[in-house]
């Protein structure tokens, strides 16, 4: 059984998606944010825009305690880690459902870390060896195999756990892969504009690329400001183009020009290093707006924000599938973000 952490409501788009991607079969939802089914091995390759999270080899184990729990879960782990006697580590979360039932989601949450607390004392006592390069999920040096060991509560007495080695693939990206945001992992920022400036910074995360000293970066619809503060930040110079206001810290910026200008008609005088796109607009429209600035070549990398309405974007991923295809735009990654609502974010490059 393979499962994947979703957000909450996603659970069927990101069942359609597996199936259609011919990764497995008998996808189903168990749990809020949770989907299961039987992976094909064709599986391990493909990384799914609606999930956040790649739980491989997964079981639920029960407990009607914390401490039936654990002695369940290290049931199911001990015979895995000895045959696999590599470093480890362990992450034990919750799926994302805060919005469904925030206090029950709460309780769940504060379990999870307890769980997670009194697993590695008893993990500490019995295989300090293996243990001690990876205590933190944050500290995980990806450059070296290692064993990832996930546990997600679902509810008070059920437990889905995963156990996988983490490989890198011809891709360069690892598996399992392993995007939900460890909450605190951008850090707040009381200036930023609106919760946008959160949608980008999670984009340049997924993607490992970041705006550098210098850069020119075009906002298309920047107003109130978060993504072209976000890029200040970075010491970028951005151009902001939105007919509404920005905020007035982010207007008075110095490195901040603010173009009161149709974002769908604009197009640089010379090439940018970035261009990012979170105009609300009708999902072809974006599409279109970008093959336009591909054509053009007038950016080297960007960050698009395609919104839809509904929760079925099938048409639209087969037009972004397209304009992949016709752009060679190999390191393309299409991501339904933990910022996201009803749209998904792009970033590539040329
Ligand atoms: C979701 S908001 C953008 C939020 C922004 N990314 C931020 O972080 O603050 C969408 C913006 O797109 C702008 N917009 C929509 N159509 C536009 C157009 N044709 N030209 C310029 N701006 C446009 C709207 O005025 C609005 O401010």
């Amino acid at each position: 059984m393979n499962g994947y952490l979703c957000a909450n409501g996603w659970e069927e788009t990101l069942s359609r998606e597996l199936s259609a991607a011919g990764v497995g079969e008998h996808f189903h939802s168990p749990a809020a944010g949770l989907v299961v089914g039987e992976s094909h091995t064709s599986g391990l390759r493909y990384e799914p825009i609606f999930a956040r999270q790649w739980l491989p080899s997964c079981i639920a184990v029960k407990g009607t305690s914390l401490t039936e729990l654990i002695q369940a879960l290290g049931a199911a782990l001990d015979p895995v880690l000895d045959s696999n006697p590599l470093p480890w580590t362990m992450h034990c979360c919750t799926p994302d459902f805060y919005s469904e039932d925030s206090t029950h989601y709460e309780f769940l949450s504060g379990r999870a870390a307890l769980l997670h607390e009194k697993f590695i004392q008893r993990m500490a006592k019995y295989r300090k060896r293996t243990l001690e390069k990876y205590q933190n999920w944050e500290t995980i040096d990806e450059k070296r195999p290692c064993f990832i060991v996930q546990a997600v509560l679902t509810d008070t007495d059920c437990l889905w756990v995963s156990t996988s080695r983490r490989f890198k693939t011809e891709t360069g990206r690892f598996v399992p892969f392993m995007r939900s945001l460890i909450p605190g992992s951008i850090p707040h920022d009381s200036q930023a504009p609106c919760r946008s400036y959160y949608k980008l910074e999670e984009a340049w995360q997924q993607a490992g690329i970041f705006p550098r000293k210098g850069d020119v970066c075009i906002d298309l619809g920047a107003a109130p400001g978060g993504w072209t503060w976000a890029a200040l930040k970075r010491g970028a110079r951005v151009v902001a183009v939105d007919f509404a206001e920005l905020k007035p810290h982010v207007e008075n910026h110095p490195h901040c020009e603010h173009s009161i200008d149709n974002g769908y008609a604009f197009m640089p005088a010379r090439p940018a290093d970035w261009m990012f796109c979170d105009m609300i607009v009708r999902p072809m429209a974006t599409l279109g707006l970008l093959e336009r600035w591909l054509e053009h070549k007038a950016c080297r990398k960007f960050v698009v924000n395609v919104k839809f309405r509904g929760k079925e974007p099938e048409t639209i991923l087969t037009a972004i599938e397209e304009l992949r295809h016709k752009h060679q735009l190999t390191k393309l990654i299409i991501k339904h973000l933990y910022y996201d609502r009803n749209e998904i974010t792009l970033i590539g490059g040329l």
